[in-house]
């Protein structure tokens, strides 16, 4: 086996082996019942399985287009005009990315300079806070109100600095099941008036909202989607995360430039797949009927988990529900959430994980994309800690 004798200066020291990858070992390792790392249970549509097979066996295997393949393209521009009410030109507004983690990565990577300044919302999505400090950026760190995760503007309004280029929202939010509401698009949109500050708005959840709440995409908002990169998640919306498909869209000014990055970091996503998601986004209802089909979820795995001494913290979207163990244990999240693995067989994930310095909160996040009876057993366990 080779090995490298000189020192490394890593540029992520701090980041090691993530608490999802922990977690689904351990879970794996003491047969314990999975409701850690966010992933269905459930296979995607077969109609959606068929479409990608036919599309390798008619040949399309070699490199699509950069940006994308101009149908799947055309669909997401009518399909976010016909959501949202904003246009993007699928030529020159809208690029296919493998997953949005790398769409993310990439809007970052295109604007970010040594010592610019991110503000980022925790707990949040493990990937942004690396992103931004591998390319040289500081990470500045806003924390959401706890129980309710929601978000205090003035704090967000305090964070803004000379140096400050971006701001990373997501809704819904992973962990959390938080939503932005109209008035806090409004907020954002009013605070970054007149200043160069870039929004990268990650809305890989966007189908997945409950309890009546309208997904407030930036796009919605002029104001937002003249300084904002949009990224979504083809894996969360037709349960296909192992495929890594997602697309941007952002003005073409924006766009251009992320395109010189895209090109040079992966060029382009999957071909084939591309053609079926094209094909498979003309029923509509694939999408629109996923937020019935997550809310029977989580209202099953909360009726199921009444009686249990956990309460539940609200969860208006995503496929997360965080319940809070303050009359259970004193223990760290992290521990608990290993100590159930390991005696009781039901694995989380300790939300203290999306934090930078976590704070003392008692929770932790259970993802109910999974069969009924996998949520019914999981339950039954929760209600005898
Ligand atoms: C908030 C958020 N953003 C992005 C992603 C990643 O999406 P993709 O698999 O398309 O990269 C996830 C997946 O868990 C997520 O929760």
């Amino acid at each position: 086996m080779p090995q490298y004798h000189f020192p490394i200066e890593s540029k992520l020291p701090h980041v090691g082996t993530t608490i999802f990858t922990v977690m689904s070992r351990l879970a794996a390792e003491h047969n314990a019942i999975n409701l850690s790392q966010g992933f269905p249970e459930f296979d995607c549509a077969k109609e959606l399985r068929d479409l990608v097979t036919k599309y390798i066996n008619s040949g399309l295997n070699q490199y699509p287009p950069m940006a994308g393949v101009p149908r799947l393209r055309e669909a997401i521009a009518a399909k976010v005009e016909s959501l949202y009410g904003a246009t993007y030109d699928p030529e020159l507004e809208v690029t296919v990315v493998p997953g949005a983690t790398h769409g993310i990565f990439t809007a970052i990577t295109t604007l970010i300079r040594p010592g610019d300044e991110v503000i980022l919302f925790e707990p949040a999505y493990d990937s942004y806070a690396p992103s931004v400090l591998v390319n040289g950026g500081v990470p500045v760190f806003v924390q959401l109100k706890y129980p309710d995760y929601s978000v205090d503007w003035e704090q967000v309004r305090q964070a803004i600095t000379s140096k400050t280029r971006m701001i990373i929202i997501n809704t819904p939010h992973n962990p959390t099941g938080s939503v932005l509401s109209a008035a806090d698009l409004r907020s954002l949109e009013n605070m970054l008036m007149g200043t160069n500050v870039v929004v990268v708005s990650d809305e890989v959840y966007e189908h997945i909202i409950f309890d009546g709440h309208r997904h407030e995409s930036v796009a919605r908002y002029p104001g937002l989607a003249e300084r904002s990169f949009v990224v979504s998640s083809f894996g969360k919306t037709y349960h296909v995360t192992g495929w890594k498909m997602g697309y941007v869209l952002a003005p073409k000014e924006l766009m251009a430039e992320f395109r010189k990055v895209h090109q040079f970091n992966v060029f382009v996503a999957n071909g084939p797949i591309q053609h079926a998601l094209a094909e498979f986004m003309q029923n509509k209802d694939a999408y629109l009927s996923l937020p019935a089909f997550y809310q029977r979820k989580r209202d099953f795995f909360l009726e199921a988990v009444k009686g249990s001494r956990f309460k539940p913290l609200p969860s208006s979207g995503t496929f997360f529900q965080n319940l809070a163990y303050d009359a259970i244990s004193e223990e760290q999240d992290t521990d608990l959430a290993i100590r159930l693995t390991k005696e009781y067989k039901v694995a989380s994930i300790p939300v203290s994980a999306f934090y930078r310095d976590p704070p003392a909160h008692k929770v932790l996040r259970f993802c109910f994309a999974k069969s009924d009876e996998t949520l019914a057993r999981g339950a039954e366990i929760i209600c005898r800690v």
